[in-house]
């Protein structure tokens, strides 16, 4: 039988996204009772999905596409335009292979042993208190920095790690903030131009084996070298989401704090500390929903999906569906003893496949990061979490903790 997708009527349902946050698709999900629902958002039609079924259809590459994709807004600060998130198809396969060929065994381990380096650095530079999130910053963007190889010096991380978080911070932002973003990725991305113009006509050497160099001498499936702009904007889909890290790190730290028994469990191994980071990445929101457009009409449980409709697929709710957790707002690591490693319903950095389709590059890094920086606290660091009830909200993306600690020298 065919049927119209359950549809929120008004004009547009924009201010209520801003005030209910990550909540915004399950609540119409729950109203309407259903895994899609149809409402406007800027201006545009859009189908929301939820849960493990519609993420399997969300990242069926014969349904979805991606080419301007992405609401402008979000091209001008988070994403840049002309980057792997909006290509399809041959062009795409070719350019994500190109971000996983950076993430290798030994490339992990070494970015690993970086941050544990750049941790050290910093708490010997610092003065007891430490905030977490702003300290987490400065040491990603010296780790990202080093790790791909952008020339720069010592003294250049700070000026990094300024503009680069802007790009996360406050890319859903309205208003001055939101101009902030965007001027911090003008300036980046020509700073990163110019580096590239230099390499290319010998003016400046680089590491050879780092992700800096392999992307300026990238060729795309026809032969030709990137545009220099757009190795830019691939440059800053790496810098930018190391830098953005730190908004976990800082989950890290407050799940800590309010579930001391499951910190006290995570320092007995890697396996414990690996699922104590799986369930943070799954408990605390971060990306809210992935973005896509319907290719052609087609059918699913019936109902009719319209062809360039907007599409978005809930991560934060996804990964808290009763159907798929048990208790899924509490923080729980050991739920994850029995997790198999499905693509589709534990997507907080998104689902699918990674070479075929939009699932993130770095998620891998991510955990490593992760891993690394909670077994240096929790069994290398003498520090103390002064007491403390940071509060984050629902409808801040991302929402940011803000948490202390104070570490005993
Ligand atoms: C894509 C989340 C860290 C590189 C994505 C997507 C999400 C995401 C939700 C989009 C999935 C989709 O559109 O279907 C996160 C989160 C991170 C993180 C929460 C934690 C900080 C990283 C890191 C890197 C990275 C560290 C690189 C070093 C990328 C790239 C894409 C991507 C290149 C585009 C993939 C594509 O379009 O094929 N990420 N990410 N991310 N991420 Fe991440």
């Amino acid at each position: 039988s065919h049927q119209k997708v359950p549809k929120e009527i008004g004009l547009d349902h924009s201010l209520e996204l801003l005030k209910e946050g990550y909540y915004f698709i399950m609540n119409r999900s729950e109203k309407f009772d259903s895994r899609v629902v149809q409402t406007r958002l800027l201006g545009e039609k859009t189908y929301c999905l939820i849960g493990q079924e519609a993420a399997e259809l969300f990242y069926d590459t014969d349904k979805f596409f991606r080419k301007e994709a992405a609401p402008v807004v979000a091209q001008k600060t988070l994403l840049g335009m002309g980057g792997v998130q909006g290509l399809d198809g041959d062009e795409h396969r070719h350019r994500k292979a190109m971000f996983m060929s950076l993430m290798t065994k030994e490339s992990l381990k070494e970015i690993q042993s970086i941050v544990k380096e750049e941790w050290t650095r910093y708490l010997e530079a610092h003065e007891k208190e430490v905030k977490v999130f702003e300290a987490a910053k400065l040491v990603l963007a010296r780790t990202a920095l080093r790790w791909t190889g952008v020339p720069s010096h010592e003294h250049d991380a700070d000026d990094w790690a300024s503009k680069l978080s802007p790009l996360f911070e406050m890319a859903s932002k309205v208003g001055p903030k939101h101009l902030k973003s965007r001027w911090s990725r003008v300036q980046l991305e020509s700073r990163l131009e110019k580096l590239v113009k230099q390499v290319r006509n010998r003016s400046l050497d680089v590491e050879r084996h780092r992700a800096f160099y392999h992307v300026v001498w990238h060729r795309d499936e026809n032969g030709e070298l990137l545009d220099p702009h757009i190795v830019a904007v691939e440059i800053l889909n790496l810098l930018r989401p190391i830098v953005a890290i730190a908004v976990y790190l800082d989950f890290i730290f407050l799940a800590i704090n309010d579930y001391p028994k499951e910190a006290e469990l995570a320092k007995q191994g890697y396996d414990e500390r690996h699922r104590f980071i799986q369930e943070v990445r799954r408990y605390y929101p971060f990306f809210p929903f992935a973005i896509a457009r319907v290719k052609k009409d087609f059918m699913w449980k019936g109902y009719t999906f319209k062809k360039n409709t907007m599409t978005l697929l809930d991560l934060y709710g996804t990964n808290h569906d009763p159907e798929l957790w048990d208790e899924p707002h509490q923080f729980m690591p050991k739920r994850f003893e029995k997790w198999e490693g499905n693509p589709f319903d534990f997507i907080p950095q998104g689902g699918g496949e990674f070479d075929i389709g939009h699932r993130c590059a770095g998620e891998w890094l991510t955990v490593d990061i992760m891993q690394v920086t909670l077994d240096y606290f929790l069994n290398h660091v003498n520090y103390e979490l002064p007491k403390q009830k940071p509060d984050y909200r629902m409808n801040d993306i991302p929402p940011i903790p803000g948490m202390k600690i104070y570490i005993k020298h």
